[in-house]
C-alpha cells in the first residue's frame, strides 16, 4: 500500500482500510412510493462501487422495479396493485394535496394505519417464507440498508444479527428520535401539524408540548402492529422503538439549510442533499405563494 511512505497517523488508516474497502454485500429493504426515489440513487451509487446490491421488492410495488444495477428478489403479498394504490390515494389526497389542518390529524392516522396494517401483513408474509428467508440468510450478508417506516428490514437485521443501516426523512411521531434517545426539545423543536418554526412564542411552546404528549399516544397506536410482529417473529418481548434504537448508522434525508435546526445523536448523518441528485431544469414559470 502506498500509504506506508507516510509517517502520518492517516498511514494507520490506510492499513486498515486496505480491508475495509472490499466490496461488500448489502440486503436492501426498501418502503414502496417517494420512500424508494431517494433510496435508490444511494443503491445506484453503491453498485457502481463494486457493491453486491440485493433488493428485496414485494410482488406488487407502485415504484421498486427491476433494474440491470442490481439484484432484486420477490416476495409475495397479500394485496393487488389497485388495492395499493387505493390506499396510497387516500394517503395522498389528504396529506399533501393541501396544507394540513388540525382536524386532518384524525384522518391521516387513520389512513397511514390502513396502509401501514397492509404494509405489515406483507412484512409478515415475507418473514414468514422459510425457504426465502433461508436463502437470504445463506448469502451471508454484511449489512442491512432499510428505510425504517416499516419495519420488515428491521426484524431482518435483528433476525440475522447484522448492523442496521437506515435511510430516512422522519418517522411518524417522531419515533425515531424517540429510539435514538434523541433529544428533542418541544421548547424550540417545532411538531409536526403545528406549523411553528424553531422560535417560539410561550403560547406557542404550550402548544408544541401538547402536540408532543398526543404524538406519543399516535406512536402507540401507529406501531403496537409492528411491537407485536417483532414478538412473535424474534421470539423475545420488544417493541419496535426498542429495536429501532439498535440500529448503527442512520442516514436522515434532512438539511439545516431546508429544515429547522434540531439536536442530532452522533450516529445520524444528514444526506439531504441527496434529494437534489437528479437534477432538472427550473421551469420558467415563476410560483408565487398566495
Ligand atoms: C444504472 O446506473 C446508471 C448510472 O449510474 C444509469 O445510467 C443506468 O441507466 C442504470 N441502469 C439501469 C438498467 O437502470
Ligand atoms: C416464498 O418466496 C418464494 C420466492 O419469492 C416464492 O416463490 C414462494 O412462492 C414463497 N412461498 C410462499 C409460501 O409464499
Amino acid at each position: 500500500v502506498v500509504c506506508f511512505w507516510l509517517l502520518t497517523p492517516s498511514s494507520l488508516l490506510c492499513l486498515f482500510s486496505s480491508e475495509t474497502v472490499r466490496a461488500g454485500k448489502v440486503l436492501v429493504v426498501p418502503v414502496d412510493g417517494s420512500h424508494w426515489l431517494s433510496m435508490k440513487i444511494l443503491v445506484e451509487e453503491l453498485s457502481r462501487r463494486g457493491h453486491e446490491m440485493v433488493v428485496l421488492v414485494p410482488e406488487t410495488s407502485v415504484l421498486i422495479g427491476k433494474s440491470g444495477n442490481y439484484t432484486t428478489k420477490y416476495f409475495c403479498v397479500p394485496y393487488t396493485l389497485a388495492e395499493l394504490n387505493a390506499n396510497l390515494d387516500h394517503i395522498k389526497n389528504n396529506a399533501f394535496e393541501k396544507p394540513p389542518q388540525l382536524t386532518d390529524i384524525f384522518v391521516n392516522l387513520g389512513n397511514l394505519m390502513r396502509f401501514t396494517d397492509m404494509q405489515v401483513k406483507a412484512c409478515e408474509g415475507l418473514l414468514y417464507n422459510e425457504s426465502l428467508m433461508k436463502s437470504l440468510r445463506e448469502t451471508g450478508f454484511d449489512v442491512v440498508l432499510t428505510d425504517p417506516f416499516l419495519p420488515c428490514g428491521t426484524i431482518i437485521s435483528d433476525s440475522f444479527s447484522l448492523p442496521a443501516i437506515y435511510f430516512l426523512h422522519a418517522i411518524p411521531c417522531r419515533l425515531d428520535e424517540a429510539a435514538a434517545q434523541c433529544p428533542s426539545p418541544p421548547s424550540f423543536v417545532p411538531r409536526f401539524f403545528t406549523g411553528f418554526s424553531d422560535k417560539m412564542t410561550f403560547p406557542q411552546r404550550v402548544r408544541n408540548t401538547l402536540m408532543t404528549v398526543f404524538q406519543k399516544y399516535q406512536c402507540h397506536q401507529l406501531f403496537a402492529s409492528f411491537g407485536e410482529l417483532a414478538s412473535r417473529y424474534l421470539q423475545k418481548d420488544t417493541t419496535y422503538k426498542e429495536l429501532l434504537g439498535n440500529g448503527a448508522v442512520w442516514l436522515l434525508r434532512y438539511d439545516f439549510t431546508f429544515e429547522f435546526p434540531k439536536p442530532q445523536m452522533p450516529n445520524m448523518v444528514q444526506i439531504g442533499g441527496i434529494n437534489c441528485a437528479k437534477k432538472g431544469p427550473l421551469t420558467k414559470v415563476r410560483c408565487l405563494s398566495t
